[in-house]
């Protein structure tokens, strides 16, 4: 357990380790690594190992040069991990380590308990709620005794907050947990599992429509901050929450953004945002007309996210999911990420590099 506002340091101790790293100048990852904020805050990339080798080698050049933390898109979920029950295939994940440690990056593992995605034996398995306690325990022991030491944080549990009001938990097998002892849901559960397995990765809760105490989003974003709250007044290990942010390039929520991560720095819980990608649909098929104006809009966007980011104290990663519209979960022609099918920059890249600048 640790008291409240102890827990800015080993996120902080471990990035530190990194800072020798890329021989790459003129990057985001250099342009970090030479700021102040080097001590404090990663900049990563989801990826996925099923591209390590493509497109000649960019896809792992750049990733490698560009950013110092990198996280599975798939391959370390239950689903990938567990397949059979209490047989653990580690090798996809295996990878996407591996692939870290040889670019001296941080490795941020995603995730341990989901509703969806979860292997068939699991949803299907009619298990009583002691049974799926102790397959839940099973699963997170077993995954965080493997990566014991090789991960800077976990998202633990991804996604369990409705998206209307008033906000309760998810319906998923998950929540087919009843609390017992000092447990109140669920979540407790796989938070002390996560912590009992590893006494020194950051443990993390991670959604969507959360980013922004203010607007469209600020019924689930104060739901989330109240459970989170909860949860470190009772005892529970959480250290830090995830901020998807798959959002437009008309968003225009970066003050409520940010507010909102200062009010968890100021309960000691990290932020970290997790999932960031800035779709620029004008339609229903995700389809943009690209143009300079539209490249200047999105740009400017990923530049003031990564300025709240910088500004609060809390905030510790910032992170896109992907990097190269060449390889996007997001379907159709939104152009989402900071690099081109080509892996050339779009501006974004340079004007996230003057607010890292901008920082020392
Ligand atoms: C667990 O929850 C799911 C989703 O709510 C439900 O469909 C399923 O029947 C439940 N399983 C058991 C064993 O109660
Ligand atoms: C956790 O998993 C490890 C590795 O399989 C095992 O050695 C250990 O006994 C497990 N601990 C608990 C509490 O189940």
């Amino acid at each position: 357990m640790r008291a409240p506002g102890s827990n800015l340091a080993p996120a902080a101790v471990a990035v530190i380790a990194l800072a020798t790293s890329s021989d790459a100048e003129g990057t985001l990852r250099s342009a970090v690594e030479a700021s102040s904020l080097a001590s404090r805050m990663t900049i990563g990339a989801a990826v996925n190992e099923g591209y390590f080798d493509a497109d000649d080698g960019s896809y792992s050049q750049t990733a490698a040069s560009q950013y110092n933390l990198v996280t599975a898109e798939n391959s370390c979920k239950f689903g990938a991990t567990e397949k059979v029950q209490n047989q653990f295939s580690f090798d996809a994940c295996d990878q996407v380590l591996g692939f870290a440690e040889e670019n001296n990056m941080a490795f941020r593992g995603h995730n341990l308990c989901w509703g969806v995605y979860n292997p068939s034996w699991v949803d299907d398995g009619g298990f009583s709620s002691a049974e799926l306690t102790r397959i839940l325990q099973n699963h997170i022991n077993n995954t965080l005794t493997h990566y014991k030491g090789k991960a800077v944080a976990w998202d633990v549990v991804n996604e369990a907050i409705e998206d209307s009001a008033p906000y309760g938990l998810k319906k998923n097998t998950w929540n087919n947990i009843t609390a017992s002892g000092d447990a109140t849901d669920y979540i407790d559960v796989a938070f002390a599992a996560a912590r009992a397995a590893d006494p020194d990765t950051l443990l993390f809760y991670n959604d969507y429509n959360v980013a922004s105490m203010d607007g469209w989003s600020a019924g689930k974003s104060d739901a989330m901050f109240s459970m989170v709250k909860g949860m470190r007044d009772r005892g529970v290990p959480i250290d830090g929450v995830g901020l998807q942010m798959h959002v437009g390039c008309g968003y225009d929520l970066v003050d409520g953004v940010r507010a909102n991560m200062q009010r968890y720095s100021d309960i000691g819980v990290q932020t970290h945002v997790t999932e960031l990608d800035l779709t620029c649909e004008q339609s229903a098929s995700y389809d943009c007309t690209w143009s300079g104006e539209v490249e200047e809009q999105q740009g400017r966007l990923y530049a003031d996210l990564l300025q709240a980011c910088v500004d609060v104290e809390g905030c510790t990663n910032f992170e896109t999911w992907g990097f190269t519209d060449a390889h996007t979960w997001i379907k159709g022609d939104s152009h989402p990420l900071p690099f081109y099918d080509d892996y050339s920059e779009k501006k974004a890249v340079a004007m996230m590099m003057d607010v890292l600048a901008s920082a020392n």
